[in-house]
C-alpha cells in the first residue's frame, strides 16, 4: 500500500533497531491494520454512491439454483447494456467462476484493491474462489475469521460505477447475509430462489422472515426448476398421452404440423406463486427445468450465453423486468419518505 502512512514511514528507511523492537513492530502492525480498516470503511461508503442497486440472492435450501439465478440475473441485466457486478460470497462452495468459465481468471491488485474479473456481456465478477489456492481443498473458516474475510472482500474490490451488484450467498440464513447487510449500506432487497417442492418452500419462508428481521425488502421469489417441457412430433391433430409423475397420464394434442408439447411438473406447480401471495411478497416468475442449465454450468457457458433467445433466457428477461419494477417501486417509496 503505497499511500499508507506506515509504508510512507518505511519509504524513508526502517527505524533503527530499538531494544523493544517487538513492541514497536506490534504497534506498527496495529497501526497498519487500523489504517486499512479506515480505508476500507471509506471505500464501502463510496460504494454506496457508485453502485445504484445492490441485490442479495438467497435461498433457504441448498442446491435450488441460487448461483444459477444470481448469474442469470446478472447476465440478463448486462445484456441490456447495464453495468453489472456479480459477487460470489460462498466461501465453502464458490461455483460462480465455474459457471462463467472464469476459473483461471487472473485478478489485478492495484493500490490494495482487487480488480474484478471480466465475464461475458461485460459482467464484472468476484468470487472467493479466486482467492483460494486450491479449489479442491475445503475451506474451513469459522466464525469471526470468515466474517472478517467477507468484510475485507466487500471493501477491497474496485467495482467502479455499477448499475447493479448481484450478491450470491451460501444456502440458509447464516452469518454471511447478515454480515453483508450490516457492512454494505443501501441494499435494495433480496431475491429468494426456491423450487416448488414443499421442503424448499418451507425453507424459503424462513428466508422471507430473515429478510424482514434484517429490514431488507423482499424484491420477490423465483420458482426454479419449474416444469420440464417434452416436445415431439406425431400425426397432425392426434391425441398424445405421456406418463406423468406418479403414473398419472398427461394428455395433449398435436397441431396441424404434428408438433406437440407437454409440460411435466418435476416437483409440483403453482406452489411458489401461491405461497408468495400468502407471505405478501412479489412472485417474480418461474424458470423451467432445463437440462441445458446443467450442461452450461459444467461447461462454463451459462444458458443465457449459449442460447440467448431460448426459453430460459426469455424467462430470465421477464424475471429481470419484474425485479426492475420492484426496484422502481422501492425508489418511489424512498422519494416519498424524503
Ligand atoms: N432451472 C434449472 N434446470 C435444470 N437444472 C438446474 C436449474 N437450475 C439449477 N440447476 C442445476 O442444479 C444444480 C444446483 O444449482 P446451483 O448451483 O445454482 O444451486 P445453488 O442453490 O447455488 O446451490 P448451493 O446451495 O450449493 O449454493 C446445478 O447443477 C445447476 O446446473
Ligand atoms: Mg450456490
Amino acid at each position: 500500500m503505497a499511500d499508507s502512512p506506515v509504508s510512507h514511514h518505511r519509504a524513508g528507511g526502517d527505524p533503527p533497531e530499538a531494544p523493544n523492537s517487538d513492541a514497536s513492530n506490534e504497534q506498527r502492525a496495529q497501526m497498519e491494520q487500523a489504517y486499512q480498516q479506515m480505508q476500507r470503511k471509506m471505500r464501502i461508503s463510496k460504494m454506496d454512491e457508485q453502485i445504484k442497486h445492490k441485490i442479495m440472492v438467497l435461498s433457504g435450501k441448498g442446491g435450488v439454483g441460487k448461483s444459477t439465478v444470481a448469474t442469470g440475473l446478472a447476465l440478463s441485466l448486462a445484456r441490456q447494456g447495464k453495468k453489472v457486478g456479480l459477487m460470489d460470497i460462498d466461501i465453502t462452495g464458490p461455483n460462480v467462476p465455474k459457471m462463467l468459465g472464469l476459473e483461471d481468471a487472473d485478478l489485478n491488485v492495484e493500490d490494495g484493491q482487487i480488480h474484478p474479473a471480466d465475464g461475458p456481456n461485460g459482467l464484472k465478477v468476484i468470487s472467493m474462489a479466486f482467492l483460494l489456492e486450491d479449489p479442491d481443498k475445503p475451506v474451513i473458516w469459522r466464525g469471526p475469521i470468515k466474517l472478517g474475510a467477507i468484510q475485507q472482500f466487500i471493501g477491497d474490490v474496485a467495482w467502479g460505477e455499477l448499475d447493479a451488484l448481484i450478491i450470491d450467498f451460501p444456502p440458509g440464513t447464516s452469518d454471511e447475509p447478515l454480515t453483508v447487510s450490516q457492512s454494505l449500506p443501501g441494499i435494495d432487497g433480496v431475491v429468494i430462489v426456491t423450487t416448488p417442492q414443499e421442503v424448499a418452500l418451507l425453507d424459503s419462508r424462513k428466508s422471507i422472515n430473515f429478510a424482514k428481521t434484517i429490514s431488507v425488502p423482499v424484491l420477490g421469489v423465483v420458482e426454479n426448476m419449474s416444469g420440464y417441457t417434452l416436445r415431439g412430433t406425431s400425426t397432425p391433430n392426434s391425441n398424445i398421452s405421456v406418463m406423468g409423475p406418479g403414473g398419472v397420464p398427461i394428455e395433449s394434442e398435436s397441431d396441424e404440423e404434428g408438433k406437440w408439447e407437454i409440460t411435466l411438473d418435476v416437483f409440483k406447480s403453482g406452489g411458489v406463486e401461491e405461497s408468495s401471495k400468502e407471505m405478501e411478497v412479489p412472485f417474480l416468475g418461474a424458470l423451467p427445468f432445463d437440462p441445458g442449465i446443467v450442461r452450461g454450468g459444467d461447461d462454463g457457458v451459462h444458458r443465457i450465453i449459449a442460447d440467448p433467445e431460448g426459453e430460459t433466457a426469455r424467462a430470465f428477461e421477464s424475471i429481470v423486468k419484474k425485479v426492475q419494477e420492484q426496484l422502481d417501486k422501492g425508489s418511489q417509496r424512498t422519494l416519498r419518505i424524503i
